[in-house]
């Protein structure tokens, strides 16, 4: 048999190159491996873009057209919507009987999200569980492995730590403690250097075209202090450089080289890649659009995700409900 994976994305708009090598890139590669489970996780959205008045349901399309042109195939992984599977709120509220409030306030993702994001109301019930109902996402499907971006490993350690506690205090080993598993890209920076993000305004969309692709990287940042042609630069802190490290990885040591010396300049060095980045995006861009001119087909294959999600979702709601004696 082969094992339990599975893994969510927030729709909290258009997949952009951090999204694409942090996770989905992952997805893409286990999916032909593993018992892949994929979903889009619309309540996790909600917990923090409840007062937003956003069409959350759009964007899932949306992000599901994403993965799709992506590479994700909903014939091999099992592809679906969170709300469609009423368990998972369930689970979550059976986990969150049994979760200490200080497990909760000490995650890192908590304490960061809320000062990061000003001028909302994230003092809430929800906000703060947002850890359990991944715990309860991970467990429903009782999964083995979780391809995660680092960002994420505390919410998976959150998710052992409530297995254990679940497994002693109702002395069961029904659920297995599940593993992540890290893509081997390095994060990516945005074209300001910091890290690729919707909320910074620097990142590079799949649905970019190829002038707006190269209007973005002309202008990304470098190395700083490298403000002439002639002065040498230092390709370990430049951002450019480290997309190159991904889009030309045989190009790296000449570009270094090059860079070090001044024997090129940075308009040099990004028109080596501009037109990788632009034959990467292009064909997903393209296949993208097709999607989401077929709304009705997106839904199709959600609801077909839905059904086969669902089957697995309600034999291990069955199993805790006994296990905890509500039934
Ligand atoms: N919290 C994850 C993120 O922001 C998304 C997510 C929700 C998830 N539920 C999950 C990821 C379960 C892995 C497993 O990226």
């Amino acid at each position: 048999m082969k094992k339990r994976l599975l893994s969510g994305i927030q729709p909290t708009g258009k997949m952009h190159l951090g999204n694409f090598f942090g996770a989905v890139h992952n997805w893409v590669t286990l999916q032909q491996e593993y018992d892949a489970y994929y979903f889009v996780a619309d309540l996790h959205a909600l917990t923090s873009a409840y007062e937003d008045g956003v069409n959350i349901h759009e964007s899932t399309l949306e992000v599901v057209a994403d993965l799709i042109a992506s590479g994700v195939d909903p014939n091999k992984a099992t592809l679906f919507v969170q709300s469609d599977i009423p368990e998972h709120s369930e689970l979550h509220l059976i986990f969150s009987m049994i979760t200490p409030l200080p497990w909760l306030e000490r995650v890192p993702t908590y304490k960061s999200k809320k000062e990061e994001i000003q001028g909302k109301d994230l003092n809430t019930y929800g906000f703060l569980g947002y850890p359990v109902l991944q715990a309860a996402d991970i467990m429903l499907y009782r999964s083995d492995i979780v391809p995660v971006g680092k960002d994420q490993s505390y919410h998976i350690e959150l998710t052992r730590e409530i297995v254990r506690r679940f497994n002693a205090l109702f002395k069961t080993d029904y659920f297995k403690e599940p593993t992540e598993r890290f893509t081997s890209f390095p994060q990516l920076p945005g074209t300001d250097g910091r890290k690729m993000s919707k909320s910074y305004g620097n990142a590079l969309y799949m649905s970019e075209s190829d002038i707006e692709i190269d209007q973005k990287l002309r202008t990304m940042f470098t190395d700083p202090a490298r403000l002439r042609r002639q002065d040498k630069g230092n390709p370990d802190i430049c951002p450019v450089f480290a997309l190159q490290g991904i889009f030309n990885p045989d190009l790296l040591q000449e570009l270094s080289d090059g860079c070090k010396s001044a024997g090129i300049g940075c308009v040099d060095c990004k028109k080596k890649l501009i037109p990788v980045v632009q034959s990467f995006i292009g064909p997903i861009r393209d296949k993208r659009e097709v999607l989401l001119q077929n709304k009705s087909a997106i839904e199709d294959v959600l609801q077909t995700g839905a059904e086969k999600a669902r089957r697995v979702a309600k034999e291990t709601l069955d199993a805790v409900k006994s296990i905890i004696k509500i039934k």
